[in-house]
């Protein structure tokens, strides 16, 4: 288990933040390093009274040994960053690669402004997709031509291979979901990148032979936020019923909230190479799990859920989330 690679296998907001938190403190890797697009991203990380949505910092910062990386490949906002750098205090440890291609003002403009991107996509607003369009019209700025963020700037890909070479386990995060790829999602609403787990490790430069493992998250009851088609959604009244209400962690648009769907679980873990999955959000499935920490002691409402999504996926589910604290979690996992 050098080199994992979490990725979401629905539409995002699958619970990655804490996956990774909890994998950072348990397997405690010598890098934490970012793919994915850029700041369209949240990922929350719960701990005890603490609630924290990062958009640019790996959420594996929870760990204090690790170096914080952001990928070749992401989309660097400096003002996102340097502002999460401060308020989590990681400044030190946390990196971004010298090509990352950077958005300003104007990209967020472009991105609003557009009522196709913002009306019919419902893009974030946060200039991603306006500043990839500039990278491949190779007019973009890349992260060594900003003067703030000199002092962390890092060749991370080759950090990441040197990390490998000397036996250190390395974990990589992927940000959005595979059903909002640009190449497997449901286009055109999806955002401006691939995200599945073999373009998250291109945008660490981490070669396909360097992977051992491909963890998918899957959510018990997927969510969307933003346009397009959702083919297990359900009405807000049932999702009420359910008790069931969430916003996102950039926009704080409501999300659409769905049922569990098999078929689309099986093909993205196919694309994604996934080799083990995680569940999220178990005890909305049975609310007597809620925090339960122990496989033994989960009902079998549970279980049944587990063995059936297991069946759909066509790997084993090795990691359980319960609920929203990084406690809350039943990781079957073998030690490293
Ligand atoms: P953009 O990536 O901001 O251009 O948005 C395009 C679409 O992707 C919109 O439907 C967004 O809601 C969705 N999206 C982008 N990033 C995320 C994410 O991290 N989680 C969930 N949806 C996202
Ligand atoms: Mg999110």
């Amino acid at each position: 288990m050098a080199c994992t690679i979490i990725v979401g296998g629905f539409f995002g907001d699958e619970g990655k933040g804490k996956i990774v938190a909890h994998i950072a403190r348990r397997d405690r890797p010598a890098i934490i390093s970012r793919g994915g697009v850029g700041p369209n991203a949240g990922h929350t990380v719960n701990i005890g009274e603490k609630t924290y949505g990062v958009r640019m910092v790996p959420s594996g910062f929870v760990y204090e040994e690790a170096l914080l990386c952001i990928g070749t490949g992401v989309l660097v906002d400096p003002r996102v960053f340097l502002s999460e750098v401060d308020l989590l205090g990681v400044k030190g440890r946390a990196f971004v690669d010298e090509r990352c291609g950077i958005i300003d003002e104007a990209h967020i403009q472009r991105d609003k402004g557009s009522d196709h991107l913002s009306k019919t996509i419902g893009s974030t607003g946060t200039g991603c997709g306006p500043a990839n369009a500039d990278r491949v019209m190779r007019i973009g700025r890349q992260a060594k031509d900003v003067p703030e963020l000199a002092e962390y700037l890092m060749d991370v890909p080759a950090e990441i291979n040197e990390s490998l070479d000397d036996g250190e386990f390395v974990l990589i995060e992927g940000t959005q979901g595979f059903y909002i790829s640009l190449y497997f999602g449901t286009y055109p609403y999806v955002t401006s990148k691939d995200t599945s787990a073999s373009q998250i490790a291109a945008d660490n430069g981490v070669g396909p032979t360097r992977i051992d493992d491909v963890i998918a998250v899957f959510k018990a009851y997927p969510t969307r936020v933003g346009a397009g088609p959702f083919t297990t959604e359900m009405t807000p009244e049932e999702a009420h019923e359910l008790g069931i209400e969430e916003f996102g962690t950039v926009t704080h648009r409501p999300r659409r909230i769905g049922n569990w769907d098999g078929e689309r679980a099986r093909y993205s873990a196919m694309i994604n190479g996934c080799t083990q999955a995680a569940i999220t959000g178990i005890d909305r499935i049975d609310p007597d799990s809620y925090g339960c920490s122990d496989y033994n002691k989960l009902s079998k409402v549970a279980k049944d859920f587990i063995k059936k999504a297991e069946d759909d996926i066509g790997a084993p589910v090795t990691l359980i989330s319960t609920g929203p604290d990084i406690s809350h979690i039943i990781d079957l996992r073998k030690e490293l």
